[in-house]
């Protein structure tokens, strides 16, 4: 079991540990996908080090949040926030680039996972364009997800046995998997989701946590863990977005500046 932006693993069988021991090393991907028209995904960001270097998603609901994944908390010092991001390695100048003011982090259960969710607030509201807009979030009317087809972006590595993440933003169109505790019975909690295809193939994968997985145009889930990366007999877990709606509205509703 890993989380999908580090190597860390708890794996029950021997059998399970050889199969992993040569993935755990990976840092990063979308697998299956393909490059997206650049700043066609307005809602995706890059959390990158000081030094700017990228590893982790994050999506934008509002001017000045993003929600990611608690498993890509740092010190906010060692934090930025990037927007209207394609090309990691080159400067295109359309990047809007964020200091972190406040991380929120709601019950994160390290060794569970459970509560893999992380609400930034940004040093200054971003500008709106046509590269930047927030995502829209699920709400009481959204039917519930079942079978459903959805998107999950990011730059992490592209092929299973890589280290590399890819330069530009890539997407893959992923299904709701609903009897997911059938493939990881005992770890799914009412918090997660699971999203694959069900030959394997195409999936997120480490470089790719904290970003969106987005259905029917609704921010569903967070990219969070899975073992290994598009396995058909392990989709990827995602954090489902639906059980924090009130409290992302509390936590912007009760924010001081
Ligand atoms: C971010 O913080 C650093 C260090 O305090 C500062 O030099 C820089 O101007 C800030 N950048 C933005 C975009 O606010």
């Amino acid at each position: 079991m890993a989380t999908k932006n580090m190597a860390t693993m708890l794996c029950s069988t021997m059998l399970l540990l050889l199969s992993l021991a040569v993935s755990e090393t990976f840092t990063a991907r979308i697998i299956g996908g393909q490059e997206v028209q650049p700043y066609s995904i307005k809602y995706q960001a890059s959390l990158q080090t000081e030094k700017f270097q990228h590893y982790c998603g994050a999506t934008l609901v509002h001017p000045q949040w993003v929600v990611s994944a608690a498993h890509c908390w740092r010190p906010s010092t060692l934090m930025k926030v990037v927007l209207s991001e394609h090309n990691l390695e080159t400067e295109e100048g359309f990047e809007q680039v964020f200091n972190v003011s406040k991380i929120h982090v709601h019950n994160y259960n390290y060794r569970t996972f459970n509560n893999d969710i992380m609400f930034i607030k940004l040093s200054e509201p971003a500008q709106m364009n046509a590269y930047v807009q927030p995502v829209a979030l699920p709400d009481d009317n959204t039917p519930q997800l079942y079978n459903n087809d959805c998107t999950v972006s990011g730059w992490g590595v592209t092929q299973v046995y890589s280290n590399y993440l890819s330069p530009v933003l890539r997407a893959v169109d992923v299904k709701i998997m609903p009897y997911c505790s059938y493939y990881y019975w005992g770890r799914i909690t009412s918090n997660m989701l699971c999203a694959g295809s069900q030959m394997g193939g195409k999936d997120s994968c480490q470089g790719d946590s904290g970003g969106p997985l987005v259905c029917n145009g609704k921010f569903e889930g967070i990219v969070s863990w899975g073992i290994s990366c598009a396995n058909a007999y392990y989709p990827g877990v995602y954090t489902k977005v639906r059980n924090y709606i009130q409290w992302i509205n509390w936590v912007m509703e009760n924010d001081t500046p």
